[in-house]
């Protein structure tokens, strides 16, 4: 997907947005846990949408929270609901951000995008010395709903979502430590790349 298609394609689902898939993509807790913010630190949360991982920021003492969209119909709705936060519109895979950030984060927007390897190494760009990174994403189906991985994988690609992209091999060119997190039921996947090279 491209950055017209996304502003033309997201701008039309802002409205039902958080009602269609605040539980269908999961995997927000523990992701956010994962990228362990604390107190003080500057967040940047590329492509956020209407800004539904925002609250585990400020939960964990988020000085600021900056999210960058290329929809602005999704980021009115990021502003309604947190008016603290700095919403900008722009391209992921070209944006830049004022200052440094302590933290990256970046839910299920990669297996959409055209160019994601630029985007994960224009985040990169903005994270601190001591900075973290987490991807949320969509991986193959596993545990209990396996047998519907077939169904799931044409589902999310009439959406535009690949669910086998490399985002470990591109984080490793950057991090010194990179996990892969695979709960054992669902689709969800969260990478951490922390400390970098
Ligand atoms: C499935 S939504 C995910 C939103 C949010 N991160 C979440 O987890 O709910 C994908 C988001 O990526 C944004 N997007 C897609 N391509 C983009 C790009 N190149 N630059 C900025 N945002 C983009 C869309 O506008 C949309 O808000």
């Amino acid at each position: 997907m491209n950055l017209s298609h996304a502003e033309i394609y997201f701008d039309s689902q802002a409205a039902i947005y958080n009602a269609t898939r605040r539980h269908f993509l999961r995997g927000r807790e523990s992701a956010t846990a994962l990228l362990g913010v604390e107190p003080g630190d500057r967040v940047a949360d590329f492509a956020c949408g209407t800004g539904l991982n925002f609250d585990w920021f400020y939960r964990a003492g988020a000085s600021e929270v900056i999210g960058i969209d290329a929809s602005s119909r999704m980021l009115d709705r990021a502003k309604r609901r947190y008016p603290d936060a700095h919403v900008l519109q722009g391209d992921i895979v070209t944006c830049s951000i004022e200052g440094e950030v302590q933290k990256v984060f970046c839910s299920y927007a990669l297996s959409l995008i055209d160019d994601w390897e630029k985007a994960i190494e224009n985040m990169v760009r903005s994270l601190s010395r001591d900075g973290r990174l987490a991807i949320l994403d969509f991986g193959p189906m596993r545990g209990a709903l396996r047998f519907s991985d077939p169904l799931f994988r044409w589902w999310i690609g009439i959406h535009g979502a690949d669910p086998d992209r490399g985002y470990r091999a591109v984080l490793e060119r950057f991090f010194r430590s990179v996990e892969v997190h695979l709960p054992k039921h669902g689709f969800a996947v969260t990478l951490i790349g922390d400390g970098l090279l």
